[in-house]
């Protein structure tokens, strides 16, 4: 009886060892959310709308950046103009913000989906 205690314990203290040397492979279940990818459709059409087509329209012979194709073959260029260089809006004519100039160069580093 006092032997198959003694064995157990061991195999306790065995296992614990395990899960100590895996514990940096463990997936890390549910702690952070899934978040929904920004999307043209969802997020940046509405902010493009609101911060660029007061300029960026089709009477203006200026690249309209509500066309999806249009923004997305020039989304390196929008993303300098807007988020490195900060040239773009131009004037801060519409006042965009930090967060939006950020948020949009993260939906361009993310691939700048469609939806
Ligand atoms: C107040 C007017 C105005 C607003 C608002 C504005 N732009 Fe512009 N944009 C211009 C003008 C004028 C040009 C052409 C001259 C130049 O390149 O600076 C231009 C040019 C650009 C260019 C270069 C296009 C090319 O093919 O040469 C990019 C990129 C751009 N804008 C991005 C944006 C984005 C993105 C927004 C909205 C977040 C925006 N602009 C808002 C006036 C504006």
């Amino acid at each position: 009886m006092r032997k198959f205690f003694l064995v157990a314990s061991l195999i306790g203290i065995f296992q614990l060892g395990c899960q100590g040397a895996e514990s940096g492979h463990q997936p890390i279940v549910s702690e952070v959310p899934l978040e929904e990818p920004i999307t043209f459709v969802n997020d940046i059409l509405p902010l493009v709308q609101k911060r660029c087509s007061l300029c960026h329209n089709s009477g203006s012979g200026l690249p309209v950046w509500e066309d999806y194709q249009t923004l997305f073959d020039n989304r390196e260029f929008v993303r300098f103009r807007v988020f490195e260089n900060r040239s773009m809006p131009r004037g801060n004519a519409t006042n965009m913000t930090e967060e939006e100039r950020a948020f949009m160069a993260q939906w361009i580093d993310e691939g700048a989906r469609f939806e």
